[in-house]
């Protein structure tokens, strides 16, 4: 056991004289070991390419979610058979819902109706032909930028998901729905 009893040190002035109380080792070990802490934190996030980010860890989970989503499809092709398949499967139309909800609802609102983004749900469109199309607008983007483009932000298995969603959205009667915007064009 250390000893406890507080020492008065020799100096007096003014008639003041004082203790010495020393810092306790436990109060040492701590703050040297945070420094050294910070220290090879610092070199190893700071300098080392290979350290994992929360970037890096956010890409590995998306990519074995999409392995778990898509499972034995492989790569989806962005063609309309591909689309129609998914859009006849309800368990896709769900995931497709949820991404769109989280991504894209901010702007086309959340059942599609459009806020600043156009309305999705009826028979005019201002950058669409076909369903490929809305593959193509989602990737590319449109309007100089207005709609961004997502070709760097999700895979290409989410692209066509979404644009088959899209697809879905077509003839449903969202609430307070904007006016249509551009040209007709025929069903799918
Ligand atoms: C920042 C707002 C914004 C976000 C987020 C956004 N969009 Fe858009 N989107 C727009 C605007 C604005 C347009 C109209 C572009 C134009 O005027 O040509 C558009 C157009 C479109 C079109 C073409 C419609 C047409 O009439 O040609 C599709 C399809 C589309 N968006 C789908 C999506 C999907 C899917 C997402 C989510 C991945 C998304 N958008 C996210 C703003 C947005």
């Amino acid at each position: 056991m250390a000893d406890t009893h507080d020492h008065l040190s020799d100096h007096e002035y003014d008639g003041i004289r004082e203790y010495d109380n020393p810092t306790p080792a436990w109060w040492h070990v701590i703050f040297l070991g945070s420094v050294l802490f910070a220290a090879v934190y610092f070199l190893y996030f700071g300098f080392n390419r290979t350290a994992p980010t929360i970037w890096s860890q956010l890409a590995a989970q998306q990519t074995a979610e999409n392995k778990r989503i898509f499972g034995a499809l492989g790569n989806l092709n962005p063609d309309e058979p591909t689309m129609r398949m998914l859009m006849g499967d309800p368990k896709f139309m769900n995931v497709g819902r949820s991404q769109f909800q989280a991504t894209c609802a901010q702007c086309h609102a959340k059942d599609g109706g459009g806020l600043n983004g156009v309305n999705l749900t009826d028979d005019h469109y201002k950058n669409v032909a076909t369903m490929p199309d809305l593959f193509k607008v989602i990737s590319e983007g449109a309007g100089s930028g207005a709609m961004p483009a997502w070709k760097n932000y999700l895979s290409t298995n989410e692209r066509v998901l979404l644009a088959a969603y899209v697809a879905s959205l077509r003839g449903t009667t969202p609430a307070g729905g904007k006016p249509p915007e551009g040209n007709p064009i025929p069903p799918w």
